[in-house]
């Protein structure tokens, strides 16, 4: 294979990369679970708005697997996997609407933190295609934590 990008640079990217995914795929499943569980006056509106949110994610997680199959590196896909290489907790109880809300922006910060800290290797790489889905993912998670932040304002 040799698309312009040695090995040992691809790598580098499919790791962080690989991060992204984890990330990504814990907060999918957090943003479902809350859509699940979520209870009190604000019910409809997080209801959906979590719908919406778990739906982009859900595609997201798609994107960023199949950038590091491209790379000709394996994309994990387990939850042994995914702990590992996730900086985003588990939720293991259910938490009041606001604490919902909170979790979730912690979450979409987290995930701008890990795509974020993908751009050097990137960008020593020349990989434009990476960094053309890392800037998308941080545009989306940067503008959802404002529309959950704005949420809590008394
Ligand atoms: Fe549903």
């Amino acid at each position: 294979m040799d698309i312009g990008i040695n090995e040992k640079d691809r790598k580098k990217i499919a790791e962080g990369l690989s991060h992204l995914l984890a990330d990504t795929y814990t907060l999918y499943l957090k943003t479902h679970y809350f859509h699940w569980n979520v209870t009190g006056p604000m019910f409809n509106t997080l209801h959906l708005m979590f719908e919406t949110q778990y739906n982009e994610l859900a595609l997201a997680v798609d994107a960023v697997a199949e950038r590091i199959r491209s790379l000709d590196f394996y994309a994990p896909g387990t939850y042994k996997e995914f702990i590992r290489l996730a900086s985003i907790e588990e939720s293991d109880s259910v938490p009041k609407a606001q604490d919902m809300i909170k979790e979730l922006v912690a979450g979409h910060e987290a995930v701008c933190r890990t795509a974020r800290s993908v751009f050097p290797a990137v960008e020593k790489a020349a990989d434009e295609a990476s960094a053309d889905l890392l800037t998308q993912r941080l545009q989306i998670h940067e503008k959802t934590a404002w529309m959950l932040r704005s949420l809590l304002e008394k």
